[in-house]
This record gives C-alpha cells, sequence and structure tokens, in this order.
C-alpha cells in the first residue's frame, strides 16, 4: 500500500511538471523546432522575407502585415491576431485556421513543439533584436 502511495505521489509530481512546461514553453528547445521553419522563414536582426514572411515580433502581431511580403488574400484578410492561443491552432493545422494559405507546411503534430516555438518566437522584437 505504501508503496502504490508513493508512486501516486511521484506521478502526480511528474504531470505537475509537464504542465508547467508546455505552458510555458522551452525556448531553447523551441530554436531547435524552428529550423523546420527555417527553410522557409527567418527571424532576429537580419532577417528578411524569405519565402515566408520575417517573423520577428510576430507574436501579437496583425496578420499579413510584414511591409514587402506578398501574402495571399486568405492570410492578408483573415483579421487574425498572432496572439499565442491562435498561432497554438495555426501552427498544430496551418491550413484549417487559415484556409487558403500558401504556407505549405502541415504543421507541428506535438503540442510541446508548438508551445517550444511559440517560446523562441516570443524572445524577438518587432527589430529582431532579443526582448
Ligand atoms: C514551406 C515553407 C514554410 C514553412 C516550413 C513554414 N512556413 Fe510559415 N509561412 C510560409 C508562407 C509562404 C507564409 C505566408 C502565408 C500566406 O500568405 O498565405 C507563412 C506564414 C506564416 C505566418 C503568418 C505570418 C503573418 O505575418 O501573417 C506565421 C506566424 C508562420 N508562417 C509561422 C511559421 C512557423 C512558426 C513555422 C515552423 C513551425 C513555419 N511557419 C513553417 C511558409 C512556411
Amino acid at each position: 500500500m505504501r508503496r502504490f502511495r508513493l508512486a501516486a505521489i511521484s506521478i502526480s509530481t511528474l504531470l505537475a511538471s509537464a504542465r508547467v512546461a508546455s505552458a510555458a514553453g522551452d525556448a531553447a528547445a523551441g530554436e531547435v523546432t524552428f529550423k523546420v521553419c527555417r527553410t522557409c522563414h527567418q527571424i532576429g536582426e537580419s532577417a528578411r522575407n524569405f519565402v515566408g514572411p520575417e517573423l520577428n515580433g510576430v507574436v501579437g502581431r496583425k496578420a499579413g502585415t510584414v511591409s514587402g511580403y506578398n501574402y495571399s488574400d486568405a492570410n492578408k484578410n483573415s483579421g487574425l491576431t498572432w496572439d499565442e492561443a491562435t498561432l497554438t491552432k495555426y501552427l498544430k493545422t496551418p491550413r484549417e485556421v487559415v484556409p487558403g494559405t500558401k504556407m505549405a507546411f502541415p504543421g507541428l503534430p506535438r503540442d510541446s513543439d508548438i508551445a517550444n516555438v511559440i517560446a523562441y518566437l516570443k524572445q524577438f522584437g518587432p527589430d529582431g533584436k532579443k526582448l
């Protein structure tokens, strides 16, 4: 019986720490995940529009507003703001959140990868400097 109780306690401790990690996101792990985005997106002080728009300051940015980037109408007129909740849904299934988007990326299947990549993106201000 005692052993069961101990096991139950350590499992709930594990679950609690996993919840904290996924709510906050791990920016260092997100930098690794961002490698898949880097095929098309740049971020940081020297970032330019590439296949996709540069992502400096994207968390909290209105969709379709990077100057000089040729967005699809679907993205430009989506009316979305890339807050954390919207980004979380978008990065899971981009084509469901923005039907007709030209972002040719199926989405990140793992919630932890999404939380981590958002934590990474959040570090960069609109000028590409780390906040
Ligand atoms: C194969 C290329 C490609 C990959 C990989 C890719 N994207 Fe994109 N992304 C695009 C394109 C192209 C657009 C512009 C979509 C449009 O105009 O419909 C876009 C748009 C976006 C937008 C909307 C930006 C805005 O200003 O409205 C966000 C946010 C975004 N991508 C994040 C990501 C993240 C984070 C990843 C990695 C997990 C990623 N993308 C992977 C090509 C890509």
